[in-house]
């Protein structure tokens, strides 16, 4: 098996290339300077010649704030570059592995979503990897389109990575305080890589939502970090009104993992085992 990874640098990216080396796998691994998936010539270029058995974007513009006024660059990272990944990897019959988001519900919902639920995206983020879903699902037959939330992985950086976002910030401060009224499931990129290097053996193309079992609030999550980590501080509850930010969140976005167990036989281990291995892991 023989795979490209886009956005090789990325903590997602990380732990497939990672896996997919230990199963054996061969991997051509770009990172952004390498190879620009909103340079089309250059992505056709590189697809062409290494001619893959799959292609991996884990590219991606994550600064949900920031996306807000720089739009045009989330629009062209989100969007516009799976669009040239859909059409190339259409034209020479290889399967496209992308990722998507739980931003892009509106968090009206009081129960998890599923794969049959609409899409309403309530920032310019959620929108632009709406964009990208559609021209994927638009563009391409082979493809796995896979939805994941809260994502935490050992190589992320602190403005992606919740978990090393309140560790550092428990550091410095003898009192934290976390949001109540947002709520999804937290996902470790070693969960979600093992999913997906299953899943593209199965050829069982689609939408999937993949995330670590359960779901809880920014504020529960982060009582269960500083638990583990034996934080001696005080955690106050808080709502995101107290931190207004220019992107809007969803309040409530986890998501339900059906029809994974059917397709996989398997879910993925609950987001408390997850986020203790990843302690553990990064100790
Ligand atoms: N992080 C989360 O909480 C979260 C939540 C839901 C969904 N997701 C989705 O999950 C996937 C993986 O996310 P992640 O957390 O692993 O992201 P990440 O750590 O932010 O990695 C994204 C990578 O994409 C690269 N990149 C940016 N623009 C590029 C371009 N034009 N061409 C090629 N590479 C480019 C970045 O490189 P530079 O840094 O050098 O620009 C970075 O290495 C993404 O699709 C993301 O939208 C993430």
């Amino acid at each position: 098996m023989e795979i490209l990874i886009t956005g090789a640098n990325g903590q997602l990216a990380q732990d497939i290339w990672r896996l997919a080396e230990a199963k054996g796998w061969i991997v051509k691994a770009f990172v952004h300077q390498q190879l620009d998936i909103t340079n089309y010539t250059q992505v056709k270029e590189a697809i062409t010649f290494l001619k893959p058995d799959v292609v991996i974007n884990c590219a991606a513009y994550n600064a949900v704030d920031e996306a807000e006024t720089n739009w045009r660059q989330a629009f062209l990272v989100n969007g516009i570059g799976p669009r040239h990944l859909a059409t190339i990897c259409e034209n020479l019959t290889i399967p496209l592995v992308h990722f998507s988001t739980d931003f892009v519900f509106d968090g009206q919902k009081n129960t998890p979503y599923t794969i049959a639920d609409t899409p309403s995206p309530l920032s310019k983020y959620g929108l632009s990897k709406f964009l990208g879903e559609q021209e994927i699902v638009r563009l391409t037959h082979h493809y796995y389109l896979i939805r994941v939330s809260w994502v935490f992985g050992l190589k992320g950086k602190v403005g992606v990575n919740f978990i090393k976002k309140i560790i550092s910030w428990a550091k410095d401060k003898k009192r934290l305080r976390i949001v109540t009224d947002q709520t999804s499931s937290p996902s470790y990129t070693e969960d979600i890589a093992k999913a997906v290097l299953d899943l593209i053996q199965t050829g069982q193309y689609g939408l999937y939502h993949l995330t670590n079992t359960g779901y809880c609030s920014r504020y529960e999550w982060a009582r269960f970090i500083l638990k583990t980590i034996k934080w001696s501080g005080e955690l106050l509850p808080a709502k995101s009104k107290d931190f207004p930010t220019p992107a809007q969140r969803p309040v409530f976005s986890a998501l339900d993992s059906f029809p994974l167990k059917h397709i996989l036989g398997y879910e993925l281990p609950s987001w408390q085992e997850a986020t203790e291995r990843f302690l553990r892991n990064k100790a």
